[in-house]
């Protein structure tokens, strides 16, 4: 089957693997990432598929409802996968506006784009790609399933939540055929280093301070970016419309401990001695509103689907540090000009605990 398929967000970092994987692999598919080249997004994470004959890049905000339907008309668009978002939950503490407009706004002049352009909605699907951090914070025990209320804390999760509803909102009142998935945490090449793992490699890396923040007794429960492509494709393809998806690992790290072993495998990397740079963990002020501990039940995908992640931990965490330290060109373009002012006033101004 042919398909003319709108990526949103496909230059950051969990789009730019999702567009590759589709490019290499479905060659009768158009993929058409759409992306406004945020800060986050970075067309370098996509120089091998660049001149593939089925990729094309439209720089375009999703908030701008004229230039989003001038893309529909002109790619006859006829499935949408949503990844374009404020994607991290210390800039949405600073700056919860810009996560109100991109998320919930832009995510809405997605759907009513694709509502109004669609004159039937026979063979075509708008999948929405969501966080697990839509459900709160659990304490030492359970996970999260796909009926688990929604319960968000920070502006980052609760402007995903309502994008979420919103995207329900449309399949439940004008019938338009969708699809959510809410992962976990994502690891691999190609993430902007504001978050943990990235953030933490470069500083090794520089010998420069590791802002733990409180304890580090908080939980994360991580997934390898190219499974959460891998499980995208599968429920893109599979999935039930109107259903929901979750998608993890069952891989729970606390945030210390993970730090550790970053630190190891970093350091052996580097050629210096296993743990040497643990003199660099600083524990910092917490995060206002630390969800405890997230945990994710991929039991129906991989039941009903038959989705499991490809990769261990450990192994994905050395591919990782690996591509880092070998890609320190990418590291430094992304870590230049604004960055700086960025890490200045993220840590700059955390008082040492
Ligand atoms: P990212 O921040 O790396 O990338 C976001 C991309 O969206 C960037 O390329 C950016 O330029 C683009 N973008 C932002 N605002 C835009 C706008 N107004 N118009 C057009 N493009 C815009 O994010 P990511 O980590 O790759 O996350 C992608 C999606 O997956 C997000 O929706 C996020 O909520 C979700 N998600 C992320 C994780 C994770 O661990 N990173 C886990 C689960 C779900
Ligand atoms: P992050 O990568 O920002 O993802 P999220 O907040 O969406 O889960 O953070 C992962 C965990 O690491 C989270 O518990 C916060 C913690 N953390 C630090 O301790 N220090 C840091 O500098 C960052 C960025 C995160």
């Amino acid at each position: 089957m042919v398909r003319n398929i709108l990526i949103t967000g496909g230059a950051g970092f969990i789009g730019s693997h999702l567009v590759r994987l589709f490019v290499n692999k479905y060659k009768n598919y158009r993929i058409i990432n759409l992306d406004n080249l945020t800060y986050a997004g970075n067309l370098a994470n996509l120089k091998d598929v660049e001149n593939s004959p089925n990729y094309v890049f439209e720089k375009a905000d999703i908030c701008d409802f004229s230039a989003i339907q001038s893309v529909f008309d002109k790619y006859a668009i006829d499935s949408v996968i949503h990844l374009a978002a404020e994607s991290h939950v210390d800039r949405s503490i600073t700056d919860p506006f810009a996560f109100a407009q991109t998320n919930v706004i832009g995510t809405l002049s997605l759907l009513q784009t694709a509502r109004t352009a669609w004159k039937s909605f026979e063979n075509k699907l708008f999948y929405h790609v969501s966080t697990d951090e839509v459900y709160g914070s659990l304490g030492k025990e359970g996970f999260f399933t796909e009926t688990t209320p929604y319960s968000p804390h920070s502006p980052y999760s609760a402007s995903k939540a309502s994008s979420d509803h919103f995207v329900r909102a449309f399949h439940d009142t004008y019938g338009l055929p969708v699809l959510v998935s809410n992962c976990s945490n994502n690891y691999g090449p190609y993430q902007f280093p504001e978050k943990l793992i990235p953030l933490f490699i470069n500083n090794i890396l520089h010998n420069k301070a590791l802002p733990v923040y409180g304890k580090g007794e908080n939980v994360r429960d991580w997934l390898y970016v190219i499974d959460h492509a891998r499980a995208i494709d599968t429920i893109f393809h599979g999935g039930k419309t109107g259903e929901t998806y979750n998608i993890g690992g069952f891989n729970e790290w606390k945030n210390i401990d993970l730090i550790r072993l970053m630190i190891r495998v970093t350091d052996r990397f580097l050629g210096r001695r296993e743990g040497e740079s643990e003199k660099l963990i600083t524990f910092v002020t917490d995060r206002a509103g630390h969800d405890l501990r997230y945990a994710i039940d991929s039991g129906k995908l991989k039941n009903e689907l038959g989705w499991t992640p490809s990769l261990q931990f450990e192994e994905g965490i050395e591919k990782t540090v690996e591509w880092y330290l070998n890609n320190t060109e990418w590291l430094d373009s992304v870590t230049s000009g604004a960055y700086q002012e960025y890490y200045v006033k993220m840590y700059g101004n955390r008082t040492q605990q």
